[in-house]
């Protein structure tokens, strides 16, 4: 999807995109630091168009399961174009991951990635979302949140009780990186 089409979409449905720009190589590559071989189960929420889905699928091992979420129907179909045998790509909402854990034999994930912009989301939903992503973590794997303010930092420490910020400068508009760990 070119940068204006993105812009077009995001304009459209602001209130579930929450950003109108996708994410740049520098805040891509900064979330994928973290991903390696070893991550066979991945999970990716709000996945827009697939900026990130690619590096995720470049780190994590060559045999794995990355699970990818996105609502919105257009971005589904440029995810759909991205030909690797280990993404399955799901056009429904992040709280229903565990009937597509099933479907698909997943029993918890080494890794979960998230752009969903909880900012823009009911607090209810927010909540739901991330306790089900602790709950379907393995321990001692991440949880990683894109985010381009750090308002909603409380929802994170909630869940997880730690959390780490890393600031990418180079991305349009500048952007946090919020890693939390699954210690209990
Ligand atoms: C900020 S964009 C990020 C897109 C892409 N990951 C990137 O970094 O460029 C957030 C995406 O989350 C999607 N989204 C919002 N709520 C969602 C939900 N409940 N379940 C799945 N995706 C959702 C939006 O449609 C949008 O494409």
């Amino acid at each position: 999807m070119s940068r204006f089409k993105f812009l077009l979409e995001a304009l459209k449905n602001f209130k579930e995109v929450g950003t109108v720009t996708r994410s740049g190589k520098a805040l891509c590559r900064k979330i994928t630091s973290f991903i390696t071989k070893e991550d066979k189960y991945v999970l990716e929420l709000g996945a827009g168009d697939g900026a990130i889905t690619v590096s995720i699928l470049k780190n994590m091992h060559p045999e794995g399961k990355l699970l990818c979420f996105e609502i919105n129907p257009n971005m589904v179909e440029v995810l759909l174009l991205i030909d690797d045998p280990r993404l399955i790509v799901i056009n429904d909402s992040a709280e229903k991951m565990e009937k597509y854990m099933r479907e698909h034999d997943i029993i918890s994930f080494d890794g979960i990635v998230s752009a969903i912009p909880y900012i823009v989301l009911p607090k209810e939903l927010a909540n739901k979302i991330i306790t089900l992503c602790k709950n379907n973590l393995k321990m001692n794997k991440f949880y990683l949140q894109v985010h381009y303010a750090k308002t909603k930092l409380s929802l994170y420490t909630k869940a997880f009780g730690n959390i780490e910020t890393f600031w990418v400068l180079l991305n349009v508009p500048p952007a946090y990186v919020f890693k939390c760990v699954k210690r209990d």
